[in-house]
Formats: structure tokens, sequence, C-alpha cells
């Protein structure tokens, strides 16, 4: 069996968000199980790409609405990565530095068109499509509607929903950039009275799936307008929680952190860590130390943040230090607490793989207040770095953190509302008091695994319940 994931990111050529690294780990982990398994993304014009030589493999045209754009199929010189990847270049519609920008339907449409026409040159076509997201949802339509006579609809397509938020909406004004189709089947398209890719995903793709299970019973009470399409298509709906790549995030082995560490040595390995992040943020390793790290949106609750903090950092009795961008008034809002708190209060607005990890290692909590979270890859590393998550209950969160009070290793609460996170934060405040049962508690938190091997495996028993059906 051999199948190819179709995505916008993939760590670590070009990462966002959480959808990079599961589009960077998950084929590993596939290929490793017995199934061959690609990734095809766009080239980005951006520093993995400075970084290393390319060659092409296949070299066409592709019509977008009147356009002709010339597109390459790219390989990597040397093999870098240990997963297979194909880029997606067409020149003229440049995928610049940034992944995502305003002109995305002409460029993700472009994308998509590439890999069906690519497709069609293949003698042996891939087992099963896997598609990530809304930039990818316009392809089990187009396998179903526009290449049906090529047979492109014989190979079963899956569309994995990691943001159910964003759905790639555009005019029907923009309908004639689709290869041809019957329009009496331009329905399939619509949600809404707009094209809605991440819609159109849901209705012609053979499975549907979620990041974690909690995820889609959530969609399917509240998804973004896409409730009820979510609900009628529950028979190819199923909630798979994500994995995490062990190997990029072992504390044991990480070369972006102080000191190396394992469970046997963790209070020397979080102590070294943690006496930097101090060191670099001004503040007193005797202190905890809360960390947040994330895009800095109201799906992160990070809205909530300023209000909160301020009331917890009043009575000085720990640290907080927060990395991440997004939304510029919480940005500012964040960034004006530093000057107030300054010994122990921090933030570092911007993007930093390196400066995460650190955190995630040194830090002794770590505070997810998001409204929405299909999965979290967050809380999933800062188990394994020894870290105790502070989380929402909802969606992944939900599905993978389970409070102190109620015989687990970490702490959630029911709202995303300032009242709920502070009195959480209050309670980790005690709790690191309690030195024995903290400890212990951080300790047990780094052996639970997350890695890929069971989910990987689900979706593995996905693909052969499609093949064999
Ligand atoms: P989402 O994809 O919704 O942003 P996830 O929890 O699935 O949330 O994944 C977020 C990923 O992005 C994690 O790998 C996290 O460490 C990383 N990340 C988020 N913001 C930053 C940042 N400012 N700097 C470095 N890494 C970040
Ligand atoms: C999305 C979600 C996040 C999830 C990630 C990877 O970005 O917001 O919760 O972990 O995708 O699936």
């Amino acid at each position: 069996m051999n199948v190819i994931h179709v995505s916008a990111e993939c760590y670590p050529i070009a990462k966002v968000g959480g959808l990079g690294d599961v589009v960077g780990s998950l084929p590993k982990y596939q290929s490793e199980a017995g199934v061959g398994a690609k990734v095809i993304m766009p080239f980005y014009d951006n520093k993995f790409s400075a970084a290393h030589s390319f060659k092409s493999i296949y070299e066409s045209e592709l019509v977008l609405g009147e356009e002709i754009y010339p597109y390459k199929f790219l390989k990597l010189k040397e093999e870098v990565l240990d997963i297979d990847v194909l880029f997606v270049d067409i020149p003229k519609l440049l995928f610049k530095n940034f992944v995502y920008s305003d002109d995305d339907t002409a460029r993700f449409t472009a994308f998509q068109i590439a890999v069906m026409d690519w497709l069609l040159t293949l003698k042996e076509k891939p087992s099963i499509i896997h598609c990530h997201d809304h930039h990818t949802g316009l392809i089990p339509f187009m396998a179903q509607e526009c290449f049906k006579y090529e047979s492109l609809n014989q190979i079963p397509v899956i569309l994995t929903i990691h943001n159910a938020q964003y759905q790639g909406w555009f005019s029907h004004d923009k309908v004639y950039y689709l290869p041809a189709f019957d329009i009496s089947n331009n329905g399939l398209l619509d949600w809404d009275g707009v094209i809605n890719p991440l819609a159109a995903g849901i209705k012609c793709a053979w499975r549907v799936t979620t990041v974690s299970p909690s995820y889609m019973e959530e969609l399917q009470q509240a998804a973004n307008g896409l409730e009820s399409l979510l609900s009628h298509e529950n028979k190819k709906c199923v909630g798979i929680l994500n994995g995490i790549d062990t190997e990029v995030w072992n504390p044991e082995t990480d070369e972006f952190i102080e000191k190396n560490y394992s469970a046997k040595n963790i209070q020397t390995g979080k102590t070294a860590n943690k006496k930097w992040l101090c060191k670099q943020f001004g503040f007193s390793a005797s202190k905890p130390l809360f960390a947040f790290i994330g895009r800095l949106v109201y799906e992160k609750g990070a809205d909530l943040l300023p209000t909160v903090l301020e009331e917890i950092l009043l009575k000085k009795e720990c640290n907080i230090l927060i990395l991440g961008s997004g939304n510029s008034e919480v940005e500012n809002a964040l960034e004006n607490l530093k000057k107030k708190y300054k010994g122990v209060y921090n933030v570092f607005i911007g993007y930093d793989e390196k400066l995460s990890h650190l955190i995630y290692a040194g830090a002794d909590f770590l505070l997810m207040p998001s409204r929405v979270e299909p999965c979290g890859l967050n809380q999933l590393y800062s188990l394994r770095y020894g870290t105790i998550p502070l989380v929402r209950s909802i969606g992944g969160l939900k599905d993978t953190v389970i409070d102190i009070e109620d015989g687990g290793f970490g702490f959630s609460h029911a709202e995303a509302s300032e009242i709920d996170i502070s009195k959480t934060i209050n309670r980790a405040v005690q709790f690191y008091k309690e030195e024995r049962t903290f400890k212990k508690t951080r300790k047990y938190i780094m052996s639970i695994d997350h890695s890929w091997n069971v989910s990987a495996k689900q979706y593995i028993d996905l693909y052969n319940s499609l093949k064999s059906g």
C-alpha cells in the first residue's frame, strides 16, 4: 500500500503550527509500519529551500481559469529528510516566504490541479490520497467530478480536518478556476452560497477524520457553520488522536535544549534548562515557571491572558513566560505588562522553534486555555518534557489531559474564562509547593506514550478498510 499526503505544511520545510508537525511525522511512522508514504506540498521560497538543492522530476503546464501556469515537481537532490517529499513549484504563483497569504484561492487551487494532473501521469497510482485541511479540500471533489473518466475517482480519498475554523471560502465567480465538470454538480462545492473547499472535501471524501475523537463530537454540534453537514456525513467520520514525533521531541537527544535529560535525571535536567530560561528572561529560578507557547489568537484563548496574568503576577508567586505571535492587540497588551512585572514576567513576540524546545524543557507548567483545540500538540510535547499542562477541557486537550483531582496528572478547567484560568493557575502554584507529589507527577508524565505508534496504525486500518471495501 502506498499513500500520498497532500498538505500546505510539513515540518521542517514549512510549519505554521501543528499541521506541519503532523504531516512531517505521521508519514515517517507509516513507512516504518510498512506503508509507503509520500508528502506533496507547495514549493515555498523560504529558508529551507534556500538551504537545499532540488531537481526537477516532472514538468508541465496547468490551466487555472484563463491563465496557463508552467509548473514543476521537484525533489531534494540529497536525502536530508527521513520522509519522502515532492514539491510543486508554480513560479508564476510564487509561494513566497509565507505559507498563507491573501491570494490563497488561486495558489492552492493551482497547487491542487497540479497534483491531480501529475497523478494522471502515474502508471502506478497511489492506494490512498490523504488530504489535510481546506487547502487540499478540492481534491476529493476533483477526483470525483473532474477526473472521473480518467478513473481518479477510484482512488480512496481521505480528508483530515485539523481545524474547521478555516474553510477556504471563495465566491462562485471563480468556479472557472476548476477543471471542467458537470456544472449540475456545482452544489457539491457549495455551502451557504459560496464555494467552500472544506465542505466540498467533507462531501466528496471517502472518509473524514478529525485529529481527536472529542473534536469530532464537538464539530457535529458547532463547526463554524458545517455542523449539520458533519452530522449528516456521520457514517464516514471518525476522530483519530494525533501522535507526536518522539525523535524530534526527545529531551534525551534534543539539540535545541541546554541539558539533555530523561525521566531518570529529570531533576538535574529540568533545573539546568529552567536556570537557562530564568537567566535569559530575568527570573528567579526558585518560583514555579508557567509558560504559554502558541498563536496569539482568540481560538487559543490568548486574549484572556493579559487580564489573568495581571491578577496572578500581582502576587509575585510565580514567573510567567510567553512565546507567540498573532493578534496585534494581544501582542501589545502582553508587551505592555513587561515593564510593570519585570523579574516575574516576560514575553517573546515571534516564532522561534529553538526557544519553544527550551521552554518545554525548562518550564514547570504549560498554559493552554484554548477556546477551540482540535488536538493540540503543545500539551503532548510538554508531557514528554515533564512539564505539567494546564488546559481547558476541550477537543484534544480533553482527550489527553486528566486533572490531578480526578486521579490524573495535569490541571483542567471547564470554561475559557478569566476566572477559571486564574483559579487553575492558583491550584498549580499550590501544587508546586507539595514538592514530592509535584516531582512524582512530572516524572510520571514523561512516561506517557503519545508517539504515533498507536494512531498511525489507526490510519492504516482505515486505509485498509477502504481498499478492501
Ligand atoms: P496549532 O496548530 O493550532 O497552532 P498545535 O498545538 O497543534 O496548535 O501546534 C502548535 C505547534 O506550533 C507546536 O509545535 C508549537 O510548539 C509550535 N509553535 C506555536 N507557536 C510558536 C512560536 N511562537 N514559536 C515556536 N513554535 C511555536
Ligand atoms: C490544528 C489545530 C491543532 C492541532 C493541529 C495538528 O492547527 O488547531 O489543535 O493539534 O492542527 O493536527
